[in-house]
């Protein structure tokens, strides 16, 4: 049999990536951050856009290179066709077009939520279907039944603002840069989780909210800063650690729905926020009390990366599912 060779480009947020698969295997996978946006406290989306118009020709020249492929070993080009922003996935997507006509092979739409869940099949372990997957991103929170690779159903998502943009206002209002998450995550590692407490309520069934902590985190800083000014400087671990906590036990106690109403054992966790340490701890712990098989992909493969694009596209070409030329960027595309 001959070979199945893919390159696969990821453009939906602020990372512009492309990498290499064959028969499965990732032979390369680069990744290109945009420090512009830190000082703005959030992404820019025209900025996001004009990056990746930079960023793409050299990370897909290195892809291929560090793969030791030449470009007429390709025999389809992945790309991300949503959900992200409209100018940065409109970058990926006319780029991997054009890249694919010019050498004459089809072309795969990957789903990029999809994508972060295929995360788990790149290395070993890879869990057996059927799975639960806790999908924390940027931009979404899901809890997806995952039957097959290409089988999938959201069984509860947020109803307003994902767990990372929570994480990143939180960073924000603490006076720390963009993306603030991986900073919770390291002042947190230093204080007490149950210093604090915030108030929330709970949403009906599978459906999560995180716009009400957000703004009951706001007043909490706001009431403390105006009795001590330096509140925030004398209790940044304490702070962190805090409202970590109360966000991982808001995405603990959907999961425990989800598994009583599926009776499926079998937990993994994709996406950005999964890079986070007290989630992962969190998780074990949860998995130890309940005899749950756990699957915590590495770091490099939870924030955006093209490597699950590419694994997703080596998916979708063995079912000969290609895209059609006239194929334009869906922001909200689904699963
Ligand atoms: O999956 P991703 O790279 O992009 C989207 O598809 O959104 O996720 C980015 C999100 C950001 O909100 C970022 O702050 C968060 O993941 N994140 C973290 C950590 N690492 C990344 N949040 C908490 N702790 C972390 N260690
Ligand atoms: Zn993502």
């Amino acid at each position: 049999m001959s070979d199945i060779t893919l390159l696969a480009i990821e453009s939906s947020c602020d990372e512009t990536s492309a990498a290499v698969i064959q028969n499965g295997v990732i032979l390369s996978n680069i990744v290109a951050g945009q420090e512009v946006h830190s000082k703005y406290g959030g992404i820019v989306p025209e900025l996001a856009s004009r990056a990746h118009q930079q960023h793409i020709v050299p990370v897909v020249h290195e892809a291929l290179a560090q793969a030791k492929i030449v470009k007429k070993q390709l025999n389809a080009v992945a790309f991300t066709g949503g959900p992200g922003l409209l100018g940065s996935l409109l970058v990926g997507v006319s780029y991997a077009k054009a890249f694919a006509k010019g050498l004459g092979v089809p072309i795969i739409r990957v789903n990029h939520m999809q994508a972060h869940i295929l995360a788990h099949f790149i290395d070993d372990p890879k869990p057996a279907f059927p799975f639960l997957c806790l999908t924390v991103s940027g931009g979404h929170t899901q809890i997806v039944l995952v039957r097959d690779y290409l089988d999938m159903e959201v069984m509860g998502e947020t109803q307003d603002d994902a767990v990372g943009e929570a994480f990143d206002k939180a960073a924000k209002m603490l006076g720390l840069p963009y993306p603030g998450g991986p900073l919770i995550d390291k002042y947190a590692a230093l204080g007490n989780p149950l210093a604090y407490d915030f108030p929330h309520v709970d949403m009906p069934g599978l459906t999560y909210s995180f716009s009400g902590i957000k703004t009951a985190f706001l007043y909490f800083i706001q009431k403390q800063t105006k009795l001590n000014p330096d509140f925030v400087a004398q209790h940044l671990p304490d702070i962190c650690a805090s409202i970590q906590h109360t966000l991982i036990r808001i995405l603990f106690s959907k999961l425990h729905k989800a598994v009583k109403e599926t009776g499926i054992h079998r937990i993994a966790i994709a996406g950005g926020v999964s890079a986070n340490r007290g989630l992962r701890k969190t998780l074990e712990e949860e998995a130890a009390k309940h005899q749950w098989e756990t699957f915590i992909p590495s770091f490099e493969y939870c924030t955006d990366n093209a490597a699950m694009i590419a694994m997703a596209g080596h998916y979708m070409y063995e079912k000969g599912l290609f895209e059609e030329w006239t194929f334009s960027p869906e922001p909200r595309l689904k699963i």
